[in-house]
């Protein structure tokens, strides 16, 4: 991570931030007043908002498990990462691999500021942080953080996790995601979430409504557009789900579906 920190003129704490609301509903310590009052707003429309951030959270944690303990991945290339909130991506995947190397992704120069606790690798493996924007796939891929840790001669899983509803069809959305994973060898992996209200129409658009006049416009995808991230790639059972029912741990408490507006998925790179 060569950038420095960023001023807090320059991090504009003025305005509510996804990151920083999502710390929030998390119950992490990292966000401003913006970002508390557009978060009570959002949990007063919808108060399922806190069981859906984990259940995608939770999807991360599993996904990313999956990946290194059945698939023997070893390489982990994060997008959008947010705010360090334990257990990290690395965390879990140098639990049951810890030779994994990550690379984390974010544009929030708050994240940036907060990196450190992303950068706590074991010994034998490595993680390291690009400030760059998803919509940039090659400064992502030319990075030096990308080059000095990942190599291209093995499988890397490209983790996009609670961030799709941000990215819209007029960014090139599904162009964007084979930008980063057309450089990745074959073998290698996609895991992503998306954002849908096809479970609680009513609260889910309030939500999205309440995102777009902070300044976050959001795009809601129905189970068809879902499925089209994973177009060309071999997907994994049980497919895309609702993010709570892709392979839940035994013993996890059961949620109910109009809790959950993100969909989740796996799938293989031929
Ligand atoms: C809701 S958080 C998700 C955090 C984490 N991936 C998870 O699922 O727990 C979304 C993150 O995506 C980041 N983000 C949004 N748009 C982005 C973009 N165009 N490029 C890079 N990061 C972006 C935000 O800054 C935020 O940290």
């Amino acid at each position: 991570m060569r950038r420095n920190r960023h001023t807090p003129a320059e991090i504009n704490t003025g305005e509510a931030h996804s990151a920083r609301v999502y710390d929030y509903i998390l119950g992490g310590k990292s966000n401003y007043e913006a970002d508390r009052a557009a978060g009570d707003a959002m949990v007063q429309a919808w108060p399922s908002l806190p069981v859906h951030m984990r259940a995608n959270r939770a999807f991360m944690h599993r996904a990313g498990a999956y990946l290194a303990r059945e698939k023997g991945v070893r390489q982990f290339l994060d997008i959008g990462t947010g705010l360090p909130t334990p257990p990290n991506l690395h965390e879990v995947v140098q639990e049951v691999e810890p030779t994994a190397r990550i690379v984390y992704v974010d544009n929030d120069p708050i994240v940036l500021n907060y990196a450190e606790a992303l950068l706590t690798s074991g010994r034998q493996g490595q993680t390291a942080y690009v400030e760059a924007d998803m919509r940039e796939p090659e400064e992502i891929v030319n990075s030096p953080e990308f080059q000095e840790t990942l190599t291209l001669n093995e499988p890397v899983a490209l983790m996009i996790i609670g961030i799709l509803h941000f990215i819209h069809t007029s960014d090139d959305d599904h162009g964007l995601v084979r930008r980063l994973l057309d450089p990745l060898p074959p073998g290698s992996y996609l895991a992503a979430t998306i954002g849908t209200a096809d479970f609680a129409p009513k609260e889910v658009g309030q939500v999205a409504a309440l995102y777009e006049s902070e300044g976050m416009p959001m795009q809601l995808r129905d189970h068809s557009e879902a499925l089209t991230f994973f177009d060309g790639l071999e997907l994994i059972e049980p497919g895309v789900v609702q993010a709570h029912h892709w392979r839940p741990n035994p013993g996890d408490q059961p949620i109910d579906d109009r809790d959950v507006a993100m969909y989740g998925g796996v799938a293989r790179k031929p």
